[in-house]
Formats: C-alpha cells, sequence, structure tokens
C-alpha cells in the first residue's frame, strides 16, 4: 500500500521469561482505524509502546510514516500522537497548563500551540474547562484531554491504547464520535486497542492479539463469516442445567452466557440437529426452552472462538 503509514515487520519483545510480542507484522494505512482487540496481557500496550518508540524491539522493525523506529526513533515519534493506556497527565496542572507543557515538549511555540489549543479543547469540549486542573475531571473528560494532547503536533498516526477502559458508556459513544471525524479531514491511520467489541465493529478492520501474536485479522464481517450458521441463541433455565446438557452434546463446540442468553456455537452443519436435540433434552430433563434460534455471529463469538486455545 502506498500511503501504509505504520507498517511493522516481524517485531518480538521478551520481558524476561515472558514474550510479550513474538512476530507481529501489521499494516495500517492512512484513513483506516485498525482495531485490536484481545484479552489482559495479549501483547496490546507493548505492541503500542514498540510503535511509537517507547520500547526498543528485540528484534524486527517498524516504519511510522516511513521511518525506521530503530534506525530513525526521532523521526518516527515524531509522526504519532499516543494516548497511553495509563493515564499521562498531570493532574496538578489544569487542562491548559497540560497542554502547553505537552506542546512544548513537542516543540510548539506559542503562537503556534495557543490557536492550537484552542481548536482541540473546543473539539473535544474542554474549552468551559481550561483552568480546571486535570485531577478533578471525570475519566471521559480525562482521556478527551487526553486525546487533544496527542493531536497537539497533528500527527499522521494516532496510537490508542484503550482509550475508552473503565469509561461510561455514554461518553465512550462522545469518545467515538471524535475520532471518525478526524479522519475526514486528514488521511490519520489510527490504531486502537480495545476490549469492547461494540467499538471494534466501529474500526475499518480489525486484528485479534492472543499471547504476542496477531492471531487473525480482517474486515469485521469478513471475521465473523466462518461463524455462519453455527451460533444459536437459547434463552431459558436453569443455567445449570442448560449448560451441562448443551456441552454433553456431540454436534457442541462451545457454550457461552452472555446475561439470560445463551451462545451455542455448533460444528458446521450441525445447528438442525443440535437444536432438536436440545429442546428435547432439557424438557425431558424437567428444564425449560423458552427459544433457541440461528443468530448472526457477533465479535464476540469470534473472539470466544479465537482466545479458545
Ligand atoms: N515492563 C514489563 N515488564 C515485565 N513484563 C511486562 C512488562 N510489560 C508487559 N509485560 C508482560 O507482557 C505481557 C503483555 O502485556 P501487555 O502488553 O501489557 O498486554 P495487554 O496490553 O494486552 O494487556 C504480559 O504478560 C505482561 O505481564
Ligand atoms: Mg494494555
Amino acid at each position: 500500500m502506498a500511503d501504509t503509514l505504520i507498517d511493522a515487520r516481524s517485531l518480538y519483545k521478551s520481558f524476561g521469561q515472558t514474550q510479550a510480542v513474538t512476530g507481529i507484522d501489521l499494516q495500517v494505512a492512512a484513513g483506516e482505524i485498525y482495531g485490536l482487540v484481545g484479552p489482559d496481557g495479549a501483547g496490546k500496550t507493548t505492541l503500542m509502546r514498540l510503535l511509537c518508540g517507547a520500547l526498543t524491539p528485540d528484534s524486527g522493525d517498524a516504519w511510522i510514516g516511513g521511518y525506521s523506529i530503530r534506525q530513525q526513533n526521532d523521526r518516527a515519534r515524531e509522526q504519532i500522537g499516543y494516548l497511553a493506556q495509563r493515564s499521562s497527565l498531570y493532574e496538578e496542572l489544569t487542562v491548559e497548563e497540560n497542554v502547553r507543557f505537552f506542546a512544548e515538549v513537542r516543540g510548539l511555540r506559542p503562537a503556534q500551540w495557543f490557536p492550537r489549543s484552542q481548536e482541540l479543547l473546543q473539539f473535544v469540549g474542554l474549552e468551559p474547562f481550561r483552568q480546571r486542573r486535570a485531577g478533578q475531571l471525570s475519566g471521559g473528560m480525562k482521556q478527551k484531554l487526553g486525546l487533544a494532547l496527542a493531536l497537539i503536533h497533528k500527527p499522521r498516526i494516532l496510537l490508542l491504547d484503550e482509550p475508552t477502559t473503565g469509561v461510561d458508556p455514554v461518553t465512550r459513544q462522545d469518545f467515538w464520535r471524535l475520532i471518525l471525524p478526524l479522519l475526514r479531514h486528514s488521511p490519520l491511520a489510527v490504531l486502537a486497542s480495545t476490549p469492547y467489541m461494540d467499538e471494534a465493529l466501529r474500526c475499518t478492520r480489525i486484528g485479534f492479539l492472543r499471547a504476542g501474536q496477531l492471531i487473525r485479522e480482517g474486515l469485521p464481517a469478513a471475521l465473523r463469516q466462518p461463524l455462519h450458521g453455527r451460533i444459536l441463541d437459547l434463552v431459558g433455565n436453569p443455567a445449570a442445567l442448560i449448560t451441562a446438557i448443551a456441552r454433553a452434546d456431540p454436534g457442541v463446540e462451545t457454550v457461552d452466557r452472555f446475561g439470560s442468553h445463551f451462545h451455542v456455537r455448533v460444528a458446521p452443519g450441525e445447528a438442525d440437529a443440535v437444536c432438536r436435540r436440545l429442546v428435547e433434552s432439557i424438557r425431558s430433563a424437567g428444564g425449560r426452552v423458552d427459544s433457541l434460534v440461528p443468530v448472526e455471529p457477533q465479535l464476540e463469538d469470534v473472539f470466544l472462538e479465537l482466545a479458545t486455545p
């Protein structure tokens, strides 16, 4: 791709015995929002820190906007705006002072950063809170300030490490509403990690990370394709009985509970037979089946399939 802004080749990074990133190849082009999904400890943060030049890979290299993180670390870093998983705000400084500090670190002069800060604080909705200490902001506001800081030097590449984890659902929506227009105005490449599937679905491409490896990547719809017709949604009770009977069925691969619903994943071609058997077995064991229907696979289903070694 001509406009590949993140180009990681065979990246490895270990911490002692822990192999955090083991052979990752990843390309993200301008105009893409790449969603990195994976459980805790999968290596998401390590990968981001390698890409932004905060960690040196044991082997492999990544080109950020064309600059090697090994050979041209400073130039590579200049291309990137990074919102770390752990807030790097100065809590005792005000919103405005934080902007000023980050702008100066990035080498911006007041004549440059002042108008830019006004524009950005307006963009993230924090203009009225310029004089508030960062420590006094809500979790969602801190993340929005973090986003403004990451954008201060107009980077072409934006790395967002779980930007909305621990933030309430409404604010999560707000946050994503800020990201999408960014791509319309300028050809950014965005790499965002998230544990939330609904957020992954907003991405143009998704990669699943497990144990330091990118085990699958693709368009959201394509990732769901192999599970088409193989996810049954069951509502009934008691839960323990349903789980036990479904797990014992030879056509069933997995049973997962989402609140009052069970998602039963069946082997290819087994859906009808499994439906018949489950209804019969559960009822004759004294349980209830209120509904049992095939559903479109959700990304959760894909993720569960991949996350089970
Ligand atoms: N600085 C570090 N020192 C030692 N181990 C680390 C360090 N950073 C990460 N790890 C380990 O590397 C693995 C990947 O961690 P991380 O990249 O934080 O995953 P994620 O962000 O997906 O939760 C984990 O096993 C973690 O404990
Ligand atoms: Mg992390």
